[in-house]
């Protein structure tokens, strides 16, 4: 039989399956509702532009005029944007719309888009544009969008592929997976995040595809002038939004599908997990090493084997026969205590949930009526269908035994792809309610994750209070965010993965997913005690730091590897209790403004194009640089550092970014640059969140010749009290010059820290001081060899000036008599 598709069709899936093409055909009729703008083609097409911010536009197309109801899991329910001014225009062959800052034409003969700025350079352009296929298999549309490749354009995002950071030449999709001991270039993994950066002429623009089927993405893969996107059912649904820089696409997208509430302090701290740590003496003995050794550690994890026969919100008695007296000793010494809890509910007659679940009629049912049933950890479960509200509430108050009862503190939800052992997942056919949108598994799927975390998070919050809770979830849509922390799944302890790991939490930062980590030291397998601490030296710098390991493979705590490995795990986990206000500070940015809190290279020097390709570097936060080693036996590495002037964290030495440097790090270093002009807040070393009561703070002063602004943000690390404005903001503004430094202080909140004072450790400073002036009044400068930054023995009596000020201070400065006319010479390797 003749193949009746023509050679253009490309999209494509299973050659045997290729249908014809259909495309809209010339706009007959156009209407405008406020910032909503409809047009009409002549066969019935209709595209529904919504132009939501100046910099936010959607683009919803209906083949037969009809639109189903506008129901997205994704998007914030509080986004409700002011509408913003729009221009409308008309030409012979297109119609225009305006904003402040992008020009959208629409053509009248085929619907095709162009975005332009406001100087004329084409944004984003439509080659073939929407178009669909109809599937008699599914009885679906598969919806299709093509746009033109610019010149020299790049891509990012996508969630948490495994793959290069620069997604250009590739074809990727979104189809949430269990994907045990996946690899480099795996797709799918385990989240779908429809949303991408294109990036060209320095200029960057996102698209967010809304749509919960299997999404397929080719950049410039199958044909490399083109960029297509498609789905196996549901509408063309997409967001656009303007830069021009890549982390203002980032934080407009969290704009437009939620951010994170603060999470709770001890949240940020290190995490221990292991499937699984049992009985009672076995998990309270790790606790006890904790302490004994004087490592810290904020959290302990129970996997599947605390539960009853891994039923859910049940705990076996015989390894933990008094949970709550278990868990409050933990509490007495720091330690909280987080659970897994998996969507399979086991069938079994005797079992409460299973009970309530099936008498109320709260479990998926297949497409001929009867419950969907699947085998995962427990054998033969039903599955909570949390599309239905009424599923998410009942779900919510499982928790509350746990959490008020035993005193859990925070819930880690897995296998919720949904995994089914042997078929995957739910087959195709399986119904939900979809919150009063009924569909099957084929659309449920890539959001069953996101909802089960929603409900989870529903109910850990209400039982918390007034403490904050911490949700993590394996899998997740965009928007996921709004409830939960996440991480990288089932890796495997080698070198390869560690790179992985690195490559995945940074493109799930600028994916909306900041809350993020990876397993330390590989889930999979066991890591020499070198590949623990490289993989430990980026968890650190990762917001969400846990290490975790599957049972059958040897241990994996931080002692784990004998004597000269447990030394440097224990520095750098009190590094990270060190850094722990600069990463909050940082997580509030976030939470704030959407801002991804580990950027790419690319993100911190857009206008670098030598960064295009490099993935390696990453920021964490306005002011560091870190590049893992992710290589055995090797002292240090090439990496590329940003323009600007750097610290080196471990002795000081001035580098001069743009160019490649070599970092020197041995086993005891990660590298590691502080951007010149910061102000580090330093917590003192604490075993736990709220050991002690920090009475001074540490402020870590790199010195630059010029301003620069650092950022402080607190609000005590718990509680709700900064949803109503108790927290304060701190703003340290540096000022330097050959001979004076001046650093002035901004307060903006109500909040009370613990401490009232700064010992201000002041680094680089080109010239001795002379006189130094708080607020107009003299005060006397000490020295300290500082044995909080300095873990290098051979510089250990090094001395650092430092000055104690009170916290309020408005204006410090600083006069001295250069003792080297020039800046220090910066240090090239
Ligand atoms: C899955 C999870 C893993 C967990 C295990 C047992 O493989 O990804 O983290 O330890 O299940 O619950």
């Amino acid at each position: 039989m003749q193949d009746p598709i023509p050679e253009s069709n490309y999209m494509i899936n299973s050659l045997t399956n290729r249908r014809e093409e259909l495309f809209p055909g010339k706009i007959i009729e156009h209407k405008q509702e406020e910032n909503k703008f409809y047009f009409s083609s002549a066969n019935e097409v209709t595209l529904l532009v919504q132009v939501l911010t100046s910099r936010i536009i959607r683009f919803r197309y209906s083949p037969d005029g009809y639109f189903p109801p506008d129901f997205s899991y994704a998007i914030d329910p509080d986004f409700k944007p002011e509408p913003p001014k729009v221009e409308f225009t008309q030409k012979p062959d297109s119609f225009q719309l305006t904003t402040e800052l992008v020009v959208c034409i629409i053509q009248k003969e085929g619907l095709q888009i162009k975005i332009l700025d406001k100087s004329g350079n084409v944004i984003n352009e439509d080659e073939k544009g929407y178009h669909w296929e109809y599937d008699l298999q599914t009885g679906n549309n598969t919806v299709k969008m093509s746009k033109w490749v610019q010149s020299g354009e790049h891509y990012y995002g996508l969630g948490d592929k495994s793959c290069n950071m620069n997604l250009r030449g590739r074809r990727l999709q979104n189809w949430g997976s269990d994907t045990y001991g996946y690899s480099r270039n795996s797709d799918p993994l385990y989240k779908s995040i429809p949303f991408y950066f294109g990036l060209h002429q320095k200029t960057a623009y996102g698209i967010f595809f809304d749509n919960t089927f299997r999404t397929y993405f080719d950049f410039a893969h199958e044909r490399s002038n083109l960029t297509s996107f498609w789905a196996h059912g549901e509408e063309m649904n997409y967001y656009f939004f303007y830069g021009p820089g890549l982390t203002e696409v980032a934080e407009q997208y969290a704009l437009l599908t939620g951010r994170s509430a603060m999470p709770p302090l001890w949240a940020l701290g290190y995490q221990q997990c292991k499937w699984s740590y049992y009985p009672e003496s076995t998990f309270k003995g790790i606790a006890r090493e904790f302490r004994e050794r004087q490592i810290p550690c904020d959290a302990l994890y129970l996997d599947i084997d605390y539960m009853d026969g891994f039923r859910c919100f049940t705990w076996n008695k015989e390894y933990f026969p008094d949970p709550k007296r278990m868990i409050s000793e933990l509490a007495a010494d720091g330690f909280k205590t987080v659970v897994i809890i998996d969507p399979g509910i086991k069938i079994d007659k005797n079992y409460r949930v299973y009970q309530e679940g099936f008498q109320n009629g709260y479990f998926c049912r297949r497409g001929d009526g009867p419950y969907m049933k699947g085998s995962v950890w427990p054998g033969l479960c039903h599955f909570p269908d949390y599309t239905h509200p009424v599923v998410r509430e009942w779900w919510a108050d499982l928790f509350e035994e746990l959490i008020t009862v035993d005193g859990v503190r925070g819930v880690w939800n897995d296998m919720n792809e949904p995994a089914v052992f042997e078929q995957g997942t739910f087959p195709d056919d399986v119904r939900f309610d979809y919150d009063g949108n009924p569909c099957s598994h084929r659309k449920a799927h890539n959001i069953y994750g996101m909802q089960m975390a929603r409900a989870t998070y529903m109910g850990v919050k209400k039982f918390c209070y007034p403490n904050r809770p911490l949700v993590i979830t394996r899998s997740a849509f965009s928007g996921t965010q709004r409830f939960s922390s996440t991480w990288t799944g089932d890796n495997v302890a080698s070198w390869d993965h560690l790179w992985m790991a690195n490559i995945q939490c940074q493109r799930l930062s600028i994916s909306g997913m900041s809350f993020v980590g990876s397993d330390i030291g590989g889930f999979i397998e066991t890591p020499t005690g070198e590949l623990y601490i490289r993989w430990l030296q980026l968890g650190i710098f990762h917001p969400f730091c846990r290490t975790h390991s599957s049972g059958d493979h040897g241990d994996q705590e931080p002692w784990s590897f004998g004597p000269e490995y447990t030394l440097l795990a224990k520095k750098f986990i009190e590094l990270r209790y060190r850094l722990l206000p600069y990463i909050y500070t940082t997580f509030w940015q976030y939470v704030t403004f959407g801002t991804p809190m580990l950027r790419p290279l690319t993100f911190m020097a857009q206008d670098d194009t030598e960064t295009y390709h490099r993935m390696a570097e990453f920021g964490l936060g306005d002011n560091f640089l870190i590049c893992p080693i992710t290589q055995a036996e090797v002292d240090g590495r090439w990496l590329y550092l940003p323009h600007g002037t750097w610290y080196y964290f471990w002795d000081n030495t001035i580098y001069i970014g743009g160019k490649e440097v070599w970092a020197q790090a041995p086993l005891d270093r990660i590298p590691f640059f502080i951007r010149a002009g910061s102000v580090v807040p330093f917590y003192p070393l604490m075993q736990y969140v709220g050991e002690k009561e920090i009475t001074e703070l540490t402020l870590n002063l790199y010195y630059t010749e010029g301003s620069f602004t650092s950022t402080l943000y607190d609000d005590g690390g718990d509680g709700y009290a900064y949803e109503k404005g108790i927290f304060t903001e701190r703003k340290f503004i540096v000022t330097g010059t050959q001979v004076s430094l001046t650093v002035s202080q901004e307060i903006k909140g109500a909040f009370e820290p613990t401490y009232t004072t700064y010992k201000i450790i002041l680094h680089g400073l080109p010239f001795g001081p002379e006189t130094i002036r708080i607020d107009g009044e003299p005060l006397l400068l000490d020295t300290v060899v500082d044995p909080e930054l300095d873990f290098e023995p051979e510089s250990q009596n090094e001395k650092f000036p430092v000055i104690y000020v009170r916290r309020d201070f408005k204006t410090l400065n600083i006069q001295g008599i250069a003792s080297d006319p020039m800046l220090p010479e910066p240090e090239m390797a």
